[in-house]
């Protein structure tokens, strides 16, 4: 199973620094999780340096689809890989709010899949696409983009987060729903990739109390967990609860 924690804009490099040994050592507590942490991009190295030694991966939450460029404020690969980032976010919904279309994480995400890096593309319904029974519609066209245009060798590199944006930051979603939205995503994925299933995680307000029912899942292989990867009591429950059923 894998578990990762997105801290967002959350935390200066000497908190992150702080938070990642101590993730290191709920990491060897758990050699059969893993492990990743997406920290903002100026606590990137001091957290390489943090998790040394332990099988903790290191990632970034979004990427460019050029190398370089005039481009102000956004981040390349080449440059993520520079400093051994070895996995991006794309597409979370806190980032299509912002502005970044179907299309442009669509770009973003074949970009550096194509470069054979692992690339966790985030895509979910809004509350009002779930009241008019889009929700199924959505997921298609946020996938679609990506798996047709997807070169065989890239096909490894993916892993799809669900993330209903209703479910973000406060409510959960229920396990029938998340069961329902990852069978479709997986449904599709297979027939769109000859039969490969990515790993598809959930995220959306995913905390000690909610997660044993979720973890449960077998559509679920994992979580993407914002405000409670911030607390390290609550991220080794939730670690535990991983290790436990994986
Ligand atoms: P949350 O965030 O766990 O705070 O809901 C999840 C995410 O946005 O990735």
């Amino acid at each position: 199973m894998i578990l990762i924690a997105n801290w967002k804009m959350n935390l200066s490099a000497k908190e992150s620094g702080a938070l990642a040994t101590r993730f290191a050592e709920i990491s060897r507590e758990a050699p059969n999780i893993e492990i990743w942490i997406a920290p903002s991009f100026t606590a990137l190295e001091v957290t390489f340096k943090a998790v040394r030694g332990s099988n903790i991966k290191v990632g970034a939450q979004n990427v460019h689809w050029e190398d370089k460029g005039a481009f102000t404020g956004e981040i390349s690969l080449e440059m993520l890989k520079e400093i051994g980032c070895s996995f991006t976010l794309v597409g979370h919904s806190e980032r299509r709010i912002l502005g970044d279309s179907d299309e442009l994480v669509t770009k973003r995400a074949l970009h550096s899949l194509k470069r054979s890096f692992t690339t966790v593309l985030c895509i979910g319904e809004t509350l009002e696409q779930r009241n008019s029974d889009q929700t199924l519609k959505v997921l298609e066209t946020q996938l679609f983009g990506v798996l047709g245009a997807l070169p065989l060798h890239s096909v490894p590199h993916l892993i799809i987060a669900y993330e209903p944006v209703w479910a973000i930051g406060g409510r959960v979603a229920e396990p029938d729903d998340i069961n329902e939205a990852h069978e479709f995503i997986i449904k599709t994925c297979n027939g769109a990739l000859n039969g490969f299933t990515p790993p598809v995680l959930y995220g959306g307000s995913v905390a000690p109390e909610n997660f044993l029912p979720i973890a449960k899942l077998e559509t679920v292989a994992g979580a993407l967990i914002g405000g409670a990867s911030l607390d390290p009591g609550k991220f080794r429950d939730l670690v535990s609860i991983a290790s436990r059923i994986a």
